[in-house]
């Protein structure tokens, strides 16, 4: 990552470090579905751990090195190469702020900037898989619109919530790349996916209050194939 994302990355880390109380109910989700799909043992990878606030960590046992080092100094650089396999992989509303570094390196004109985005999420997607240990559970949980772009977001609650969300999906007022219903067809039609992802299940959308907006968030979960599947 450049200099200055890496400098915008930390800066936003800064401005939600003490949001530990706000976060609750999206810690809470994020929390029980990483735990629904697995047995609460072994090793965990979170990627976009940031500040670690969307994440009960209370019962880990923070003998890996690097979690605990990275409990301790959030913003260090993580290791280039992550040292799986995990029973448990999140990914932390971290796919939009991959998505928005193609933004700022090429901008949303750009030729190929479709085909970017699709790229990005689909090595997303398999990064996810492929650290997971066969029989792991993967939690993509993802931001997808903000109440910048749908101002209702801020007030709205279910049951409203859940049809007001399906409207926005449906007019494409959502963030590039996360679509919902894109997201589970890049992950249900990736051939490389086939082989390693089973027991695809979606999450509702919710509500993430992050201070200065709120945003709509919505979450797959899937268990790594323990073997590959026969061609
Ligand atoms: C939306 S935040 C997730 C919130 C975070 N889990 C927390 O509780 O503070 C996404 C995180 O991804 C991190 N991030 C952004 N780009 C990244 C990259 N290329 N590699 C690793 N992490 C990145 C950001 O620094 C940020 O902490």
């Amino acid at each position: 990552m450049s200099a200055d994302l890496t400098a915008l990355h930390r800066g936003f880390n800064a401005t939600t470090r003490t949001h530990w109380d706000r976060y609750a109910v999206h810690r809470r989700r994020v929390t029980t579905l990483l735990l629904a799909g697995g047995n609460g043992q072994g090793r965990l990878c979170v990627l976009g751990a940031g500040n670690c606030n969307d994440l009960d960590l209370a019962d880990a046992q923070l003998d890996d090195a690097g979690l605990a080092a990275y409990a301790e100094a959030p913003e260090r650089e993580l290791p280039a190469q992550l040292d799986g396999p995990y029973d448990a992989v999140a990914s932390c509303c971290l796919l939009t702020q991959l998505i928005d570094t193609l933004v700022h390196r090429f901008g949303e004109t750009h030729a190929r900037f479709a085909a970017l985005v699709q790229a990005v999420r689909l090595g997303h997607l398999r990064l996810l898989a492929s650290l997971a240990a066969p029989g792991g559970v993967a939690v993509l949980v993802t931001d997808f619109l903000s109440s910048e772009a749908y101002p209702a977001l801020s007030t709205l609650a279910p049951p409203v919530l859940g049809r007001a969300l399906a409207e926005q999906v449906q007019k494409g007022n959502v963030f590039h790349g996360v679509h919902p219903g894109a997201l589970m067809q890049a992950l249900r039609g990736d051939a490389v996916l086939a082989t390693r992802a089973e027991s695809i299940e979606t999450a509702q959308p919710l509500v993430w209050d992050i201070g200065a907006r709120h945003y709509a968030v919505c979450a797959v979960r899937f268990r790594r194939r323990a073997e590959p599947s026969p061609a």
